[in-house]
């Protein structure tokens, strides 16, 4: 091999890792339909810069607690749209992160990639590209020769490699974005708790001493209740007319799809998800249905050891309910803490006309929480 071809070689997956970068920024924040872009023409360089016909990049997705996929190419079928899986079940993949490398594995590949892929037919031979920075894992891309066996060559390991990088670049680039926003809506949102907190509640406070002492009350002191609670309600309505949206779930899902999703791949306990015929959500509702639904998932797993989680969606006296309960909340552990995370949705509920109410429900060792919002006229039926 000469030097200078040797060079020019090497170029080649620089090149296309700014041209793909490139593409990333003038995609702008294209969504989440800019970035499986991003993700599929990563997937299509690497199967041009090499020897792979097919590949398909995985990443994992917090809210699910399981790897999915971000972007493909040379896949025929919608397959790999539901392919799905943990690290623990992906030894190959785990190597790949360990060992910072391009693993191959061919022949049997059981007991290398989770049990229900490894029987696939026309897939003999895979190789497993790390996706990670800076020490985080953020995923892996899988690619292959559509079932010809093949050898890698060094210069074909180090693209791959290298393409993987550009991967992680870019995931993390975007954690780091949605972090950043999440805190600065977080800060914000807690302000306002403590302001509704602050004016609301005292003078709801002052009035509800006044009605819950014994002696009757003098027509000045009701008058002064009355205006008292008008007050309350003005002060309400100023705090939430100010512009903190809830954060945006990018899901990019409704909350049908999401459970949907979440029934066929979720690495938790059984979910058992009871939806009444005939009940929609209503628009305004989606968001902030799968903000209460994944904040409860989330304390599910922090906060109880469940053997299941029950979810229902229902309406009920016109309002509209989602209710997501848990077992497996110790006896010892059923104070209401001092967490932020049912308080907030709490408050994005109360934005919507709606409210968030939880705790024990008396069961044994369960743990309930219920969104409800009244539905208007037009959706009530
Ligand atoms: N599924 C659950 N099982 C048992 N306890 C829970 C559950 N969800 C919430 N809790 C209790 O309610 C508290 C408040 O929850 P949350 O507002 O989400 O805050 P955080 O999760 O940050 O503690 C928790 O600290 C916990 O004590
Ligand atoms: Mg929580």
């Amino acid at each position: 091999m000469s030097g200078t071809g040797h060079t020019v070689q090497s170029t080649e997956p620089l090149d296309t890792m700014v041209e793909l970068l490139s593409g990333l920024d003038a995609a702008g924040d294209g969504g989440d339909g800019g970035r499986q872009a991003f993700y599929d023409r990563l997937c299509e360089a690497m199967c041009r810069l090499t020897s792979m016909e097919r590949a398909g990049l995985l990443l994992y997705q917090e809210a699910r607690r399981l790897v999915v996929p971000a972007g493909t190419h040379g896949f025929g079928s919608d397959l790999i749209h539901d392919v799905h899986g943990t690290l623990d079940e992906t030894p190959i993949a785990q190597r790949a992160l360990a060992e910072n490398r391009v693993v191959e594995v061919s022949g049997d590949l059981a007991g290398q990639v989770p049990a229900r892929y490894a029987q696939l037919p026309g897939i003999t031979k895979i190789t497993c590209t790390p996706v990670s920075a800076g020490g985080r894992w953020l995923g892996v891309i899988f690619a292959d020769r559509g079932g010809e066996p093949f050898d890698l060559t060094d210069r074909e390991r180090h693209t791959m490699w290298t393409l993987g990088k550009t991967a992680a670049l870019a995931a993390s680039a975007r954690i780091a974005a949605t972090q950043h926003e999440r805190a600065r809506l977080l800060a914000e949102r807690v302000d306002l708790a403590r302001e509704v907190h602050e004016r609301v509640m005292q003078r709801l406070f002052g009035v509800s001493l006044v009605l819950g002492s014994e002696a009757s009350l003098t027509a000045e002191q009701r008058q002064r209740c009355a205006d008292e609670i008008q007050a309350a309600v003005a002060d309400l309505r100023h705090a939430l007319a100010r512009p903190v949206a809830p954060p945006q779930l990018d899901t990019g899902a409704t909350l049908r799809e999401e459970l949907q999703r979440l029934g066929a791949s979720y690495d938790g306990p059984p979910l058992q998800i009871a939806w009444d015929d005939g009940v929609e959500v209503p628009r305004q509702v989606e968001q902030l249905s799968q903000s209460v639904l994944a904040e409860a998932l989330r304390n599910a797993h922090k906060h109880a050891e469940p053997t299941r989680v029950d979810v229902r969606v229902t309406t009920q006296d016109g309002t509209f309910v989602l209710e997501v309960v848990n077992d497996g909340v110790e006896s010892g552990r059923r104070g209401r803490g001092a967490g932020m995370g049912l308080r907030l949705a709490a408050l994005d509920a109360l934005q919507s006309g709606g409210v968030v109410d939880f705790g024990p429900t008396g069961g044994d060792g369960e743990w309930r929480v219920r969104l409800v919002v009244p539905l208007a006229a037009e959706d009530a039926r």
